[in-house]
């Protein structure tokens, strides 16, 4: 049985008041109505990480952060590296997200990196991959997105590739409104697992989880979660309310 997860990417959204009031509500919402077979990941702005994790003692509610550095200490200003994330309780950092490829850049091998860091000091990666929209008008969405996973993913271990939540997030589909059809995301997920499969064997990808994230709201979740291969979420926009969060969540059950 694969997990469930649904974990919300803030981006850089919210104060720390204002992401406190959030990861409250969350919780409290996430006691009272959730079952407990869905794994829940707040994903806030670095700055809020600590405070967050003092309200998250005890509750089944994952921390995440949004990037780390490849490196593992030194003189990298402005950076944050994969053991200061691990001192403050995070457990989950995504990498590779769509919006830092295209804004700062990041490759695929230099997520190969901070993949092999995260890994090394035991985060849980959240691999995103996904094709932008000059690409799925050319229909060259599944060898672009086996590029990045090949690229990126190919040199690790059986051990560690089954450590990776993969999330499929077609890059015309975030923040738009537009999201894949239920069809377009199955279809991806199984060309995903397929492709981990033909390189690790069918139980090491049966195993992993793979998220979808582009503009997923309540009223589209319980659709685009039917697939068989879509294990869950990456949520931004949605995210940042705690009911609709919630409901997104409760697609599940
Ligand atoms: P939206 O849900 O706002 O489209 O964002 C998706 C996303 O980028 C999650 O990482």
């Amino acid at each position: 049985m694969r997990k469930k997860i649904v974990a919300g990417n803030w981006k850089m959204n919210k104060t720390l008041e204002e992401g406190q009031s959030l990861t409250s509500e969350v919780k409290h919402m996430a006691e009272d109505e959730l079952p407990g077979d869905v794994q829940l990941i707040l994903c806030p702005p670095f700055i809020h990480l600590s405070a967050l994790h003092g309200m998250l003692k005890g509750s089944p509610i994952g921390l995440g952060a949004q990037n780390c550095s490849e490196q593992e200490s030194g003189a990298y200003t402005g950076e944050t590296s994969v053991a200061m994330l691990q001192s403050v309780g995070v457990k989950y950092v995504i990498l590779g997200h769509s919006e830092r490829r295209e804004q700062f850049k990041e490759s695929n091998e230099l997520l190969a990196k901070k993949l092999d860091v995260a890994l090394k000091q035991g985060l849980v990666p959240i691999f995103c991959c996904g094709e932008p929209l000059e690409i799925r008008e050319r229909e060259a969405q599944d060898a672009y997105v086996q590029k990045q996973i090949e690229e990126s993913l190919f040199h690790l271990s059986k051990e560690d590739v089954s450590k990776i939540i993969v999330a499929y997030e077609p890059i015309w589909a975030i923040g738009t409104g537009k999201t894949a059809s239920a069809e377009q995301a199955q279809e991806m997920h199984a060309v995903i697992r397929k492709q981990i499969a033909s390189k690790y064997g069918q139980d090491v990808a049966d195993a992993i989880s793979i998220l979808y994230g582009g503009s997923v709201k309540p009223d589209n979740a319980r659709e685009i979660f039917a697939g068989e291969d879509v294990d869950g979420g990456l949520i931004g926009g949605a995210s940042l309310k705690s009911r609709d969060f919630i409901d997104i969540a409760k697609s599940f059950s």
